[in-house]
């Protein structure tokens, strides 16, 4: 029997808590449970209402279209929470209003304990669950119609800061946009399919040449699809002499 206690133990408050079944059932993340690395509970929110019809939403003040969340199950939930676990956890709630997700922030929640993730739906949830909240988390600029799927991406990006649930975990801490620059391209057998070949490079053996050719791919790819991040970016030296590189053979082709 593994007798070991999580590290990071996910909450997802939801009235879909179905909707995450699917998600904890392949793949890393099941085997990170199954491990007892992370935790993880989808919890109805209609269970923590008080009337019969088990209401968790209601019209809006000042009148417009669509329906709001109502605050007082949320509030009943983590009030039932601190009282069992005897802390308080860090709540998020995912929302397109909220701070960008990204890598960084990922690794930072994954040093929290308890990690509880608000799930609205319609126009979200009455303002006042900002007293709860510790991040209000956008995972891009567009809208879905509920926290449950940015609460299960954030889930997987955190889930793979913790040590043991990636396989080697340097790979997570070297991943290229932890590093700042995108991931270079991949290839696997055959060697020529439908007259597309794997670059000859990395056939050769010839590890070195290998790696500088990878630096190149993910520097160029930066530049021109993410220059905000190789704006950011602060160089290596080995870099700087891969970028050297990049324009030398930018300046062989145009003679
Ligand atoms: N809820 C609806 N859209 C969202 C988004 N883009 N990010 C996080 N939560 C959301």
């Amino acid at each position: 029997m593994n007798e070991r206690k999580p590290v990071l133990n996910f909450f997802a408050v939801s009235i879909f808590p179905e909707m995450f079944k699917i998600f904890c059932s392949f793949g890393i993340f099941k085997k990170a449970l199954e491990k007892k690395l992370i935790g993880f509970q989808a919890i109805n929110l209609r269970d923590y209402t008080t009337d019969k019809h088990r209401t968790t939403d209601d019209y809006q003040y000042g009148g417009s279209h669509g329906m709001v969340m109502k605050v007082e199950p949320f509030f009943r939930f983590y009030d039932a929470f601190v009282e069992k676990y005897g802390e308080k956890p860090t709540v998020i709630l995912p929302t397109p209003k909220g701070r960008l997700f990204n890598n960084e922030l990922a690794m930072e929640l994954s040093k929290k304990g308890n990690l509880i993730f608000f799930c609205g739906r319609y126009e979200g949830i009455d303002e006042r669950i900002s007293v709860l909240v510790d991040y209000e988390v956008s995972i891009g600029d567009y809208v879905l119609s509920g926290g449950e799927l940015p609460a299960m991406v954030m889930m997987d990006a955190i889930s793979r800061f913790v040590p043991g649930v990636v396989g080697d975990f340097r790979s997570v801490q070297e991943d290229s946009i932890t590093m700042g620059l995108l991931d270079y391209p991949h290839y696997t057998r055959p060697e020529e399919f439908r007259g597309l070949r794997v670059p000859e490079v990395l056939l050769s053996g010839d590890h070195k040449r290998v790696e500088l050719f990878r630096l190149k791919e993910s520097i160029k790819l930066t530049a021109l699809r993410r220059p905000d991040l190789f704006l950011k970016k602060d160089f290596t030296k080995q870099e700087k002499m891969a970028i050297l590189e990049i324009l030398r053979e930018l300046l062989d082709g145009a003679q």
